[in-house]
This record gives structure tokens, C-alpha cells and sequence, in this order.
């Protein structure tokens, strides 16, 4: 991208087309943000849903790896004189990711401020079309791009995802808190509880609970929040993260998980 195009920004208002924007939050990192986000895009796409996600992670983006879209290039179209950024289609979904702009090897070396501007141009330029469901992966923490997303962003909801773990907690629950917070007031549609037990393959009724039990499920209670799901680790989930073949497009538990996470984040917005 041009360094002048950093010029003449505007806030960034969801197009009229699309219906409701949904970010996918969590005070912590690698907590499964993006797994949760790239699955349940998928599983609402798979529902019948025009879906679109746009990857919020300047310094570390992972959805065009999880996508397996890493060497696509999004074109640019003039639209009514306009210059316009195609999304990225794959697996019924449009995506959008500053990893498209950059090498995957190299750090974007940026401060907040300019990172911030980046992704609003980048999210304000981009042809979504009509969409029933924009999601937002946003990064780890509670920052600049963070505040700016949700005060410039009329957000339908936020999803947070945490482990169970103790020390994750802790961040969620500010994570939780930046969208409740009364100059924000953005409505937390629900806890996601990643990680929350370990099932191997080979022995589908086992639980470890290698991170502590139900620890978001009792954040979620504290908080008077729904708990939308319980997702296990499975090998399969990382590697098919790893692949670009999210688990949300295989007939298994782990994918059936996130169909029904999808139902329920779709009943909500109904
Ligand atoms: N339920 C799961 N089972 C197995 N592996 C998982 C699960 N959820 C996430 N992972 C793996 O954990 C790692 C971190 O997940 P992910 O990148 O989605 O987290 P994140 O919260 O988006 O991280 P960041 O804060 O860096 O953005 C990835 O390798 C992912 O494949
Ligand atoms: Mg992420």
C-alpha cells in the first residue's frame, strides 16, 4: 500500500449491506481467537449465510495461513471511481487480512497509530457486498487498535474466547469489560471456552483437563453471560489451522462443534 493513502481517512462505518458485524475478542493471547473466528465463519457460511472476516491482527496476521490463502492477492477494481479491494473468497467466506499486503516472514514494523490508520483504510477500501455476518478477529490485549475498532465500528456484538486457566482469566474478564464498559456498550454476545478439556482421538470419551475445568464457565456466570461453547483441544483443529482447511468444513465432533456455535450466534443476532 501507498504511504499517502494513509491521508483523508474516514470513520469507518459498516456499509449499509452488510447486517451486523461481530467481533471475535479476548483480553488474552493464543487463546484461539482466530481458530474460533476463521470455524465459526465457515460453519455461519455453511448455515447459509453470506459471511465475511476480516483478519484485525496487524502485527501477527493468521488468517490467510488458516485459510490456505497466503499466496492470493487481492485484486483492485475501480468502482465508481473509486479504488476498491476485492476480498479474498474461499470456503463460502470473503476474507481480508493485512497479511495479504505484506511478506509472512517479515515484521511490519509500525506503531499504534499508524497500524490503527492501516486497518481502518484497509477495512473502510474493502468490497464486502452484502453480508449478513462481518466478523472481526481482533488481536490479543485491550490497545489503540482495540479502542478504535469498537468506537468507530457499530458492532452488533462481541464473542470473547478464553481457556479455562486462571491466568487467562484475568485478561478476559478486562477483555469482557472494554465492550460492556458504558462509553463503549457493546453487547458481549457470549464466552467461549477453548481448550477446555483434552480428548485424544483414539479415545473420544476421555476428558483431561489439562488447563483446570470449566474456568470460563464460571467467568461467564460471574459475568451474567451466556457460555456459547466448550470446544475440546484436538490435534485436529491445530493442523487443520496449520493446513488451511478449517475443522468447521470436516463431519466430526470437533466441526460440529462450531456448526453449533454458529446456530447459537445466529439465533442471538436473529
Ligand atoms: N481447540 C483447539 N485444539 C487444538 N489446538 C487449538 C485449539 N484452539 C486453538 N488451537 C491452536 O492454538 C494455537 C493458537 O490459536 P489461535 O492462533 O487461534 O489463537 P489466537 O487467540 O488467535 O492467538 P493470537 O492472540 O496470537 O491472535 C494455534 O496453533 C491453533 O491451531
Ligand atoms: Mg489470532
Amino acid at each position: 500500500m501507498k504511504q499517502h493513502a494513509y491521508q483523508g481517512l474516514h470513520y469507518v462505518k459498516p456499509s449499509p449491506q452488510i447486517r451486523h458485524v461481530v467481533a471475535v475478542a479476548s483480553g488474552k493471547g493464543g487463546v484461539g481467537k482466530s481458530t474460533v473466528a476463521v470455524n465459526l465463519a465457515v460453519a455461519l457460511a455453511q448455515q447459509g449465510f453470506k459471511v465475511g472476516l476480516m483478519d484485525a491482527d496487524v502485527y501477527g496476521p493468521s488468517i490467510p495461513k488458516m485459510t490456505g490463502t497466503e499466496h492470493e492477492q487481492p485484486a483492485v477494481q475501480v468502482i465508481a471511481g473509486v479504488e476498491r479491494i476485492i476480498p479474498v473468497e474461499r470456503y463460502g467466506v470473503k476474507w481480508m487480512s493485512m497479511g495479504y499486503f505484506s511478506a509472512a516472514d517479515r515484521p511490519l514494523i509500525w506503531r499504534g497509530p499508524m497500524a490503527t490508520n492501516a486497518l481502518r483504510q484497509l477495512l473502510n477500501q474493502v468490497e464486502w457486498g452484502a453480508l449478513d455476518v462481518l466478523l472481526i478477529d481482533l488481536p490479543p490485549g485491550t490497545g489503540d487498535i482495540h479502542v478504535s475498532m469498537i468506537q468507530e465500528v457499530k458492532l452488533s456484538g462481541a464473542v470473547v474466547v478464553s481457556t479455562p486457566q486462571a491466568v487467562a482469566l484475568t485478561d478476559v474478564e478486562k477483555g469482557v469489560h472494554m465492550f460492556l464498559n458504558d462509553k463503549v456498550n457493546v453487547p458481549v454476545l457470549g464466552l467461549v471456552e477453548n481448550m477446555a478439556w483434552f480428548t485424544p482421538e483414539e479415545l473420544p470419551q476421555n476428558k483431561y483437563y489439562i488447563f483446570g475445568k470449566e474456568g470460563a464457565a464460571r467467568l461467564a456466570e460471574k459475568l451474567h453471560l451466556p457460555l456459547l461453547a466448550q470446544l475440546p483441544i484436538v490435534q485436529s483443529i491445530c493442523e487443520s489451522g496449520d493446513e488451511g482447511t478449517p475443522i468447521a468444513l470436516k463431519e466430526n465432533a470437533a466441526g460440529a462443534a462450531f456448526l453449533a456455535l454458529a446456530d447459537k450466534i445466529a439465533a442471538t443476532l436473529q
